[in-house]
């Protein structure tokens, strides 16, 4: 049974061209995921079709509402007995890793909810008790590209979703070090080599070139991966 993410948005349109192509396209044509769009302001219940409103308090911004969210999630929660792992995008959330990304790939069921306006009334995170996961330290617009770097993530790590030569196993941070640098043809290109040990055959010593390469740019780039390298942990 292919593993169903349905995506709670204002925006299902934007989803479409990105669920529609490369992975993420290929993953639903071999069954292995099926996306479900819905529009959260179907469930809206006033004459203007509110889905936000101020915040009480006072400030700038508007509120995503609890009770319109909470049926959205309550009638897709309904089309499928899997229980669904319920995950809001957030500024606010937890970050969003390969880590993370492996654990969801797990799942049968995932939910996603993206927002738009300042955010979410407080009882959606209090009543419907989601993972909240930011994608970096910036804030966008609304939460659809958020759940679209998500979902993007967990699909390609579905088994199979990835052709036999683009296998997932050994790439950046799956073992906490970016990847190392690659060539292909030419040869030679406007006085630009390809290193002379990646030519050589030697299976043994490319791959021990590769880890240094490896080592060597995670310690420059990346020192906060390179100390969590060091101290043993991995990822
Ligand atoms: N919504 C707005 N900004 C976001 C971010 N950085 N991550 C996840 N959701 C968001």
């Amino acid at each position: 049974m292919p593993m169903r993410i349905d995506i709670l948005t204002l925006f299902p349109e934007m989803f479409e061209p990105i669920l529609g192509t490369s992975i993420p396209k290929r993953a639903a044509q071999k069954g292995l995921v099926e996306y479900r769009l819905t529009n959260i302001r179907d469930f809206a219940t006033d004459a203007h079709k509110s889905v936000d409103d101020k915040p009480f308090g006072g400030g700038p911004g508007m509120v995503m509402m609890a009770p319109v969210i909470f049926d959205a999630v309550e009638f897709v929660e309904k089309q499928d007995p899997r229980p669904a792992k319920r995950i809001v995008l957030s500024p606010q959330g937890k970050a969003f890793d390969q880590r993370t990304a492996e654990e969801l790939a797990k799942q049968d069921r995932i939910l996603l909810i993206a927002g738009h306006y300042e955010g979410f009334d407080e009882r959606i995170i209090e009543g419907l008790e989601p993972m909240e996961l930011s994608i970096g330290d910036y804030v966008l617009s609304g939460g659809e590209l958020a759940a679209m770097v998500v979902v993007d993530a967990i699909v390609r790590l579905l088994p199979g979703a990835l052709g036999a030569e683009d296998g997932a196993a050994d790439e950046t941070f799956t073992d906490g070090l970016i990847e190392h640098p690659q060539y292909t043809r030419p040869r030679e290109f406007r006085g630009m080599n390809v290193p002379d040990v990646l030519l050589s055959g030697n299976h043994k010593l490319i791959a021990q070139w590769r880890l240094e390469q490896r080592k060597k740019r995670t310690q420059e780039r990346r020192p906060d991966l390179w100390n969590r390298y060091q101290s043993g942990s991995g990822t």
